[in-house]
């Protein structure tokens, strides 16, 4: 069975565009394989530095995916810090890793340009990746587009270790998932907390309907005809309701007679609708606190085994035994 592994690094509050374009992708994969995913919290250092603020987000971010389908029982899911051979591991992929290889990391520089603090963690945040993957002989890694250039980073220094000491990684595939639509924010643009324009799917209902209202549309008047294929409304719908609903409203736009705040109104129903499951199995997940804690130590447990296993390699591999 292949073995599919990914990292979240826990960011806040998950929105629309993250459950389309991330969180779904991997849940949907645990029928395809063993599925390992982490809280990539070592990762989080290096842009959020609150100690409060790490906590919580890694606290939801595990809500969010057990909410959203997560299974313990099939799916392997821990915290990264949980685990000290990723640190350990990454320490040794330092020593091979090219400075050369690290220079051309474009997040990086994204990052730096985008008033992150500069730091060696920043810059060698690769390398941890690179020790993610490696420490469980993954086959395939989905990843969003961004990480492409990571996950090639993670062949190098794979191959770089096999060049220098013989075989001892497996070189993993990257998934990139090109086919998942971009999901567009209130104001047209790709949904992005840092654009502000995101819909976070476990909202209360006032404040739900309210950022769905306030979706930016043209001015068109009541009256008159609206494009659907312009129409953001219309491209959300798309993702919650059923073709007939979709192919519905279209018409209602061509017709014209109907205003957008109308449109939002059924958008925000069928949101509503869509993540009500999740939005119940969420609850129900907050009052039980120790279950979460349960299943990261049982993910921490799992996941240890593999990784105790493959620094013993690495360790004889490159003379530290
Ligand atoms: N860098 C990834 C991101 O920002 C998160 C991540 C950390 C990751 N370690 C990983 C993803 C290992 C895949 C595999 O999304």
């Amino acid at each position: 069975m292949k073995r599919i592994l990914t990292g979240i690094q826990p960011s806040g509050t998950l929105h629309v565009g993250n459950y389309f374009g991330a969180m779904r992708p991997i849940l949907d994969l645990q029928e395809q394989g063993q599925v390992f995913v982490f809280l990539a919290d070592l990762h989080a250092l290096t842009s959020l530095q609150n100690p409060d603020a790490l906590r919580a987000s890694a606290r939801d971010a595990t809500l969010d995916l057990l909410a959203c389908g997560l299974d313990p029982e099939r799916t392997i899911h821990w915290r990264q810090s949980d685990i000290p051979e990723h640190s350990e591991l990454m320490w040794i992929l330092t020593t091979v890793t090219p400075m050369g290889l690290m220079e051309r990391m474009v997040a990086y520089k994204d990052k730096v340009a985008n008033g992150i603090p500069a730091s060696v963690g920043l810059f060698t945040y690769p390398i941890l990746q690179a020790a993610d993957i490696l420490l469980y002989d993954a086959d395939l890694v989905p990843v969003g587009k961004d990480q492409k250039q990571h996950l090639e980073a993670t062949r190098d220094i794979a191959v770089k270790v096999n060049e220098t000491y013989g075989p001892t990684f497996k070189l993993p595939e990257a998934q990139i998932s090109e086919s998942v639509a971009t999901v567009p924010g209130l104001d047209g643009r790709k949904m992005s907390k840092s654009y502000g324009n995101t819909i976070d799917i476990f909202m209360d209902e006032k404040a739900l309907r309210k950022r769905v209202m306030s979706i930016v549309t043209d001015s068109t008047p009541l009256e008159a005809p609206k494009d659907p294929a312009g129409s953001n409304v219309v491209a959300l719908y798309r993702l919650f309701a059923t073709p007939e609903q979709v192919a519905q409203m279209e018409a209602d736009h061509r017709a014209g007679g109907i205003g957008y705040g109308d449109f939002k109104k059924r958008l925000f129903e069928a949101i509503w609708e869509y993540f009500a499951p999740m939005r119940a199995r969420r609850a129900e997940l907050v009052a039980r606190p120790d279950y979460v804690d349960d299943v990261l130590r049982e993910g921490a447990r799992r996941a240890r085994e593999v990784a105790v296993e493959t620094m013993e390699r690495v360790r004889t591999t490159v003379g530290l035994r």
